[in-house]
């Protein structure tokens, strides 16, 4: 290419980036519902890449989803972004979202692809991750208690009040705990295990990933959280052990869905395109987010559990989202464990 012509072509691109700026201008109103480091990294990288005002608020995936649910006569929101997948799906079923096929949607795995299909459009996959726990080795070294590798260990009686585990109304780490508890065992027997678990628990939260922070901190000795959650820790340097339960466990397609209404459409398709791409979710590591990410370009951090060396359970996403379910399932947490809850 001659200089006149690489002139001309920078030229073209410049007036383009002019046009798209200039398009693109306004605000974009999110609800980011993975850890508050990652919203606020993908908040900064995107202001300093276009022309748009993001405001954020920081909610847990049940509290988003009823956020969504409560505005959708006159909503506020324009996107959400991460969380479990189980009450996006709820919110798409409930036509509280809105159908948009990216052009990057056929540069992802598989998984994000039929997080998409099955919601007609209304979800797509950002990223997937393996519930566990992670323990403080300090603590169980100090106490003497047993490493607690599978769901059973956690109902020893040495354990009285050293976990804690989040709230499912609020949380779609427990949430996806309870579906996952009630794939491996069967629905009366999760809830009798849930109820045997209640006199090791010290703390529902509402963040589901609130338990292993309070864990590495050592206000407690366990947290029920997706393995990446414990892994983060253990990177900031605290004594956390990240565990995948010996007899199986559930895992979450985190997902982000445009709402239905959206005032700042194309802001929000946007966002949704430019946070699908390899590029920024390569760099979700920077703020120890290691999820799974969803584009098939993108860097898996050498921190990520892999899926290969964990017993997953085939979970059923479909049944688990469906907003039947979903209602049913925390309305008899409601009444069996939330009553009983210290
Ligand atoms: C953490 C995890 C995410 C997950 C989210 C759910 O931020 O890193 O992978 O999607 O928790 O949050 P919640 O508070 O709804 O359990």
């Amino acid at each position: 290419m001659s200089m006149k012509t690489i002139s001309v072509a920078l030229l073209a691109s410049a007036a383009a980036f002019t046009v798209s700026a200039a398009h693109a201008e306004g605000d974009l109103n999110v609800i980011c519902s993975a850890d508050v480091v990652i919203c606020e990294q993908l908040e900064t990288e995107f202001e300093a890449n276009h022309d748009i005002q993001v405001n954020m608020v920081r909610l847990s995936s049940g509290e988003s989803y009823a956020k969504i649910r409560a505005e959708s006569r006159n909503p506020k929101t324009d996107i959400w972004w991460g969380g479990t997948g189980d009450p996006h799906l709820q919110a798409a079923s409930e036509n509280l979202t809105q159908e948009y096929k990216s052009p990057k949607l056929g540069d992802l795995h598989e998984w994000a692809q039929k997080q998409a299909e099955s919601s007609g459009y209304k979800t797509v996959g950002v990223y997937a991750g393996a519930l566990g726990w992670g323990y403080n080795t300090d603590i169980f070294k100090d106490k003497g208690y047993k490493e607690p590798l599978c769901w059973a260990d956690l109902l020893n009686d040495e354990l009285k009040a050293e976990i804690q585990v989040a709230n499912p109304n609020s949380s779609g780490t427990a949430y996806t705990a309870l579906a996952s508890l009630v794939q491996i065992m069967g629905e009366d027997e999760a809830f009798e295990y849930l109820k045997n678990l209640n006199a090791n628990v010290s703390q529902y939260t509402k963040s589901g990933s609130a338990p292993v922070k309070a864990a590495a901190r050592g206000e407690s000795g366990l947290g029920i959280v997706f393995m990446h959650d414990a892994i983060a820790q253990a990177a900031s340097g605290f004594p956390i052990k990240a565990i995948a339960p010996c007899e199986g466990t559930g895992y979450e397609i985190g997902s982000m869905s445009i709402v239905k209404g959206s005032r700042n459409l194309e802001n929000a398709k946007i966002w949704y395109d430019w946070a699908l791409s390899p590029e920024v979710q390569s760099r979700m590591k920077e703020a120890k987010s290691f999820q799974l990410p969803s584009n098939k370009s993108a860097e898996v951090p050498p921190e990520a559990p892999k899926f290969e060396d964990i017993k997953l359970i085939d979970y059923d996403f479909k049944t688990y989202g469906d907003p039947a379910t979903r209602k049913s399932l925390l309305e008899r947490w409601d009444k069996e464990i939330g009553a009983i809850a210290n």
